[in-house]
């Protein structure tokens, strides 16, 4: 049984960060470009990252042993059981929750974890949900549907304005039941003060969400006690944004919101008792992981946490803030490259290595596939779910959002604004930083081949080239 447990005993580590590459799988990877092939570069950490070796090790070597979790009886399902349950252990105490105060239900991924919140805790319609100018849609739109939403101001640099969350606290003080912000944001890398806005909204009888998705796997996180006023009451965390992806994530929070109320998804292992009349509801977390839950995606990310917390979230963060500074540096060298959010390369205690920038006046498609056709290079282009803050970022007023819907509805998502995003983890180089450099000097001279744009998707692609994908992997 130890060669699969979840517990780190069986796997090593390396010690330094020049082996962080050493984790990763698929880094070396050769991919085709105009001209040969070349190693892969991915800069988009932030829509997902590659799986831990060590990650994947754990799947295959728990592949055997895998079987239902809960109901069964025979020793793949008692031990299936115990490891679920050590994951759910292990995400725990990756956040400091205590098992007194906390639960962690598993789900998806975060916006499966803010829906799910979003239906369990008690809101009205006329009840104020507090989030920023800079959330996610995933932070955005489940609190539209069950209350009032109220958008915090962003700061010049792009950040959350605090005294704006001060005066709308005052505002609508009584009503303000949730404050729902991210730890950082998947545009800019903004990192607000979590904890400082915490102690604002208990101050003001409200409770707080952070959308941890970005948070994770760069940053660590105290959800802290109870009695601690900055103390945050629930985040959500993404697996594969934190090396499994594995179709896990999870929603932490405090238990007593999940013992009130019907869960939202009802069905197999919600239940303590169902007659044809009663139905008595499990206590969290089975109550809230309604059919049959991902064993393999928990583990995978147990086995991904216990690897970030070995490595040292210390050590990522000072390894992901170098790659920014050094990014921000060069990137300020490339004629008609605007970086938005904050572009001091000094300043990355407050930032995650998320960079977001528009090249002159070529569409941010068109850079994001000149980069992937020619140089070997993945990164985000477009709004990365995140309009509302995309469009204040580029300056798009009321009048210039109409128009862009005006141009949706007729089908050109061509028109649509957007940036280039890259997003730096723990396994990215230097080097790498150098390619996208000369890349994007290339592009910024107008030295790129020659492109097709699909006005429907409003991706681009290099013209006359059909790409074929059967020799890569099959199914
Ligand atoms: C800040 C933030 N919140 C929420 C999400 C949604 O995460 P998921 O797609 O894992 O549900 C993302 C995904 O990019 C994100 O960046």
């Amino acid at each position: 049984m130890t060669a699969i447990t979840v517990t780190v005993s069986s796997y090593g580590y390396a010690s330094g960060m020049s082996d962080l590459r050493d984790y990763v799988v698929g880094l070396n990877t050769q991919v085709p470009v105009y001209g040969g092939r070349r190693p892969y570069i991915n800069l988009d950490n932030a829509a997902s990252t590659p799986p831990f070796k060590n990650v994947l090790e754990a799947v295959n070597d728990f592949a055997p042993w895998y079987s239902s979790v809960h109901r069964g009886n025979g020793l793949k399902s008692r031990l299936s059981t115990e490891l679920y349950e050590e994951a759910r252990q292990v995400v725990a105490q990756f956040v400091g929750a205590s098992p007194k105060e906390h639960v962690v239900i598993f789900g998806k991924n975060t916006t499966e974890a803010i829906n799910k919140l979003s239906y369990r805790l008690p809101l009205k319609k006329t009840d104020i949900v507090l989030i920023s100018h800079l959330e996610h849609h995933s932070n955005d739109l489940p609190w539209r549907a069950q209350a009032t939403v109220k958008r915090i101001a962003l700061t010049p640099e792009g950040g959350i304005d605090q005294a704006d969350f001060t005066a709308l606290l005052n505002q609508y003080a009584g009503r303000v039941k949730l404050v729902a912000i991210s730890g950082t944001s998947n545009v800019t890398g903004h990192i607000p003060d979590i904890h400082w806005f915490a102690c604002k909204a208990h101050e003001a009888s409200a409770q707080i969400f952070v959308d941890s998705a970005q948070l994770a796997a760069h940053r660590p996180i105290r959800i802290g006690r109870l009695d601690d006023p900055a103390h945050l009451d629930y985040i959500a965390i993404s697996g594969h944004k934190m090396y499994a992806p594995f179709g896990t994530g999870a929603l932490i929070g405090r238990c007593d919101t999940f013992t009130r109320r019907e869960p939202e998804y009802r069905g197999g292992g919600t239940i303590s008792l169902v007659t044809p009349t009663i139905v008595d509801w499990a206590a969290p977390p089975d109550g809230d992981e309604a059919g049959s839950p991902n064993v393999v995606g928990a583990v995978a990310l147990a086995r991904a946490i216990k690897t970030l917390e070995r490595i040292g979230l210390s050590t990522v963060a000072r390894h992901e803030a170098a790659l920014t500074r050094y990014a921000l540096t060069k990137l300020k060298e490339v004629p008609g490259l605007v970086v938005y959010g904050e572009t001091k390369p000094s300043y990355t205690s407050n930032r995650s290595g998320v960079i977001p920038f528009t090249v002159g006046d070529v569409p941010s498609h068109l850079v994001a596939a000149i980069l992937g056709f020619e140089w070997g290079i993945g990164v985000r282009s477009g709004c990365f779910c995140a309009q509302p803050y995309v469009m204040s970022l580029l300056g798009h007023d009321r009048q210039a959002q109409h128009r862009i819907r005006y141009n949706l509805l007729h089908k050109r998502r061509d028109l649509l604004p957007g940036m280039v995003r890259i997003s730096f983890g723990l396994n990215n180089t230097r080097k790498e930083i150098d390619v996208l450099m000369q890349a994007l000097a290339a592009i910024s001279e107008g030295k790129y081949g020659e492109y097709t744009v699909d006005r429907v998707t409003g991706f681009y692609s290099p013209t006359g080239v059909t790409e074929d994908f059967s020799g890569y992997f099959k199914i």
